[in-house]
């Protein structure tokens, strides 16, 4: 089978657009056929000099500091890597020139932001998908299976806890910003883990919230949420971004009537699954038949090693890569609906937040559209 090649341009070479420079370099050496070339061509970043140090490191040919003058004509796939305000216009300028889009989460400032985005990419038909990551850890992926294929029965809890600490940034980075950001915690942190319970258990309906904020003028430093997902089950999500003990925590934890599974960001690997009268015991995903085993290396040849962050940003990076290239059509990747959605309960929580109501999540309807592209072979 010959080998794909995907021509890429990207706005932003701060933190996430380093870290898809090397997940889409890296996704090239995965077992899975065909080989999928990333063709980095064009690396748009205000700051010239990091764009030089970022564009010398993970090989991208050509920078510019303006990323209105990508030569859209020559690329496949636009990543946006940009801070949240700057989503819409360089997705809108994308999409009209017909290329896939493949944009950082949350996908924009606020929901009416995000279905816009949304709405242009339909119309345009161009391939969509937002950067919710947690969607190829392999045990977010397994707790997905436990959970589809029943072994906690009837799903009743989804708990989640996402913290870490970016004091030192204060009030000097644009996610402070309320008009760059949209939301604080509750849509950087909170917008990861309220996609995860909608990709393993269920549509968010209703919520009410608390927020706080340590930070004069700025939006939100911590949440806590209550919700009801769309299966009857309870949910909380607590955020803080300004919690100096924790470096980087995000833990979860989904019960069901006959079961419970448990995962921690920081043992990404391990799985604690409970039963009735049976305690707890830690299951390692990461051995043969685990939900990527063989993406890397064969598993359980050499013994089952465990996979890092880098390695899940890999496996999305494969995945888009399949899709612009037309390799695939079945994605676990959010797409800019589910990117909309999740704008959209982030609204509602800072509503809820503001009035003290519980409020029933109210989405829009699907924008109409001739084609809704599923890879860059539908363009
Ligand atoms: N998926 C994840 O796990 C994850 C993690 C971190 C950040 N993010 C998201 O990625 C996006 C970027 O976050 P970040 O942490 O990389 O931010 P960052 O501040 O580190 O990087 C943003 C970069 O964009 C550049 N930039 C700003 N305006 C520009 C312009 N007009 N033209 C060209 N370049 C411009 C900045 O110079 C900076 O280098 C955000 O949407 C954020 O929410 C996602």
């Amino acid at each position: 089978m010959s080998d794909a090649r995907v021509r890429i341009g990207m706005l932003g070479a701060g933190f996430i657009g380093q870290m898809h420079s090397l997940a889409m370099r890296s996704a090239r050496y995965t077992r899975l056929q065909p080989a999928i070339e990333a063709d980095l061509v064009v690396l748009a970043e205000a700051d010239a000099g990091l764009a030089r140090e970022v564009a010398h490191r993970y090989q991208w040919r050509h920078t510019t500091t303006d990323w209105g003058v990508l030569p859209t004509h020559e690329l496949d796939l636009f990543i946006n890597a940009g801070p949240n305000h700057l989503h819409r216009a360089a997705c809108e300028a994308a999409a009209q020139a017909g290329i896939g889009l493949f944009c950082e989460k949350p996908l924009a400032p606020t929901a009416d932001e995000a279905y816009d985005i949304w709405r242009i990419t339909v119309r345009h038909g161009v391939l969509h998908r937002c950067a919710y990551m947690h969607r190829f850890i392999p045990a977010i992926q397994f707790m997905r299976r436990l959970v589809r294929e029943g072994e906690l029965g009837e799903i009743t809890n989804f708990r989640s806890s996402f913290l870490l600490d970016m004091s030192t940034d204060g009030a000097t980075s644009w996610r402070f910003d309320r008009a760059k950001a949209g939301a604080g915690a509750i849509g950087d942190l909170g917008s990861h883990h309220i996609d995860v319970a909608r990709f393993v258990v269920g549509e968010v309906v209703r919520v009410s919230a608390m927020v706080a904020s340590r930070h004069e003028g700025a939006n939100d430093d911590a949440a806590v949420v209550t919700a009801q997902l769309d299966n009857g089950a309870l949910a909380v999500f607590d955020v803080n971004r300004v919690s100096p003990a924790h470096d980087l925590s995000g833990r979860i934890e989904i019960d069901g009537t006959r079961g419970s599974v448990a995962w921690h960001m920081q043992r990404l690997n391990e799985v604690v699954i409970r039963k009735p009268r049976q305690g707890a015991r830690t299951e390692f995903v990461t051995r043969p038949e685990h939900p990527l085993e063989g993406f890397w290396l064969p598993g359980g040849i050499q013994g089952s090693h465990p996979l890092g962050w880098n390695e899940c940003f890999a496996h999305q990076s494969r995945d888009i890569l399949g899709l612009a290239a037309g390799q695939l059509t079945e994605s676990p990747a959010a797409t800019f609906e589910d990117g909309y959605r999740v704008a959209q309960v982030v609204d509602t929580v800072l509503e809820a937040a503001n009035t003290g109501r519980s409020i029933a999540v109210d989405y829009r309807p699907s924008p109409a559209a001739a084609t809704v592209s599923g890879s860059a072979a539908d363009r």
